[in-house]
């Protein structure tokens, strides 16, 4: 299994390249089932959780290519994807893909607009508390599916087609709004979304989906209205800027001090994420084709978070500011609202030698002078890049255990902080 190997107190200072957006790509590939004609996808990061969906994908029948390089395409563009969905074979996603990424879970929506079926393992995922499928089955069986639970599947049906309908979501869920938005593409009739996520993914899922043939309005605010279509057609489309991997690497900029341009960055996708690194004396500069970072010289002030759906502070950013913190002049607090138990760095971090004590929902981070490298595990992925963070200012070595937690959503992680002036090595094996 591999480790990376860090050794703090190297100051960060160069360009980083942002990928394409994890968590839009995935939808993004699974909106393909809706369509016999081929889906063409751009900037779409080199990850094990799309390799993973590939192989989910290809379960259904689907066929994904990695088109070649083309010589207009800049260095770091990330990876084009044909997928073609011509016959759905199998409506099945088994226990053993799905448990592994539970954004395959989405895979329901699609099949069973398509297929008028589908039969699809209850999902794993990051260990980040119980993160139930309920709203995803209320607002299919909304748009008329049958719904059953047998042996840890959803067994669901729609034999007659999907039927628009009027659905409130009682909780704010991006999973949810991606399942339902994509189903009710081709449901007769019109459907309205309320309590919808707003997240930039689902704007970007939204974006193609009109491309696609889909009439789709309201993405981005609470209420999307959809008008179902027969049909939905071939299209191409590129995955926007990774807001959680610009924000991950702003809070490494912000903790070791230096000045790191993060190209191809949206500051419009995190602002809230932003407005916490300037009030904790980050600069933060918007240039033509990204963001700047920097901070030279002066000290880091504590702050006070909670996280929220967007445009709230990103819970996807929790354990990257904690980890920060433990850089800062003073006592800060973190209060997760999204996720039970997404505090599974809390104990790593303390491997280190951070003070931090938690109380229900919050976390309280006493910054220090002193973190020394240890051994730690990581836990999942974006847990285990606060420990990358925390180990970049930490004295001597670190090593992180179980980077595969990492490998599922950091492109080329050691490869873009090295450039930068990091000492970080992988050890495979
Ligand atoms: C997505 C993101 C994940 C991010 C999360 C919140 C992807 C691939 N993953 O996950 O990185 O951390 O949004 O921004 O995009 N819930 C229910 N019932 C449901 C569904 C969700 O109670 O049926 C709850 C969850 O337990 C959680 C909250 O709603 O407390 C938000 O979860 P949700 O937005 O659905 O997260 P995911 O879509 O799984």
């Amino acid at each position: 299994m591999d480790r990376i190997r860090i050794v703090g107190g190297h100051r960060l200072n160069g360009t980083i390249p942002i990928s394409g957006a994890k968590n839009a790509a995935l939808p993004l590939m699974i909106s393909s089932l809706l369509t016999g004609e081929t889906l063409v996808l751009e900037n779409v990061p080199n990850l094990a959780d799309v390799a993973l969906l590939t192989r989910i994908l290809a379960n259904h029948g689907v066929d994904v290519t990695l088109e070649g390089k083309r010589k207009s395409a800049k260095p770091a563009t990330g990876q084009t994807l044909r997928i073609n969905a011509a016959e759905i074979v199998d409506t099945t996603a088994p226990y053993d893909l799905v448990s592994r990424m539970r954004a395959s879970f989405w895979v329901l929506g699609p099949l069973l607009a398509r297929c008028g079926e589908a039969r699809v393992s209850l999902p794993g995922g990051c260990a980040i508390g119980t993160r139930p499928v309920d709203l995803h089955l209320m607002g299919l069986e909304a748009l008329g599916a049958d719904i059953a639970i047998d042996n840890g599947y959803v067994v669901a049906s729609a034999k007659d087609g999907l039927k628009g309908a009027h659905i409130t979501f009682e909780k704010v869920s991006v999973g949810a709004t991606h399942n339902v938005m994509m189903a009710a593409t081709m449901a007769k009739g019109e459907t309205v979304m309320e309590n919808a996520a707003r997240e930039p993914e689902v704007v970007d899922v939204a974006e193609c989906l009109q491309k696609m043939g889909a009439r789709i309005s309201g993405a981005g605010t609470d209420t999307i209205r959809i008008l179902g279509v027969d049909r939905l057609i071939g299209a191409r489309h590129a995955v926007l800027p990774d807001r959680i991997e610009t924000g991950t690497y702003a809070m490494a900029v912000a903790a070791t001090g230096g000045s790191v341009h993060l190209a191809g960055a949206q500051p419009r996708l995190l602002e809230a994420a932003l407005d916490v690194l300037r009030s904790a004396g980050v600069e933060i500069s918007e240039t033509n084709d990204g963001i700047t970072v920097s901070r030279n010289g002066a000290g880091l002030r504590p702050v006070d978070v909670e996280t929220a759906p967007f445009p709230g502070f990103p819970t996807d950013l929790q354990a990257q500011l904690m980890a920060l913190m433990l850089k800062a002049d003073g006592t800060s607090t973190i209060a997760e609202k999204i996720f039970e138990n997404r505090f599974m760095h809390v104990g790593e971090l303390a491997r280190l030698g951070a003070d931090i004590s938690l109380d229900g929902d919050t976390a309280t981070v006493r910054g220090t002078e002193h973190l020394k490298g240890a051994p730690v595990m990581a836990t999942d992925l974006r847990a285990s890049v606060s420990l990358v963070i925390a180990a970049l200012v930490s004295e001597g070595e670190t090593m992180v255990n179980r980077v595969y937690h990492l490998d599922r959503g950091f492109e080329r992680l050691e490869e873009k902080l090295t450039a930068c002036g990091a000492d970080i090595v992988r050890l495979s094996g």
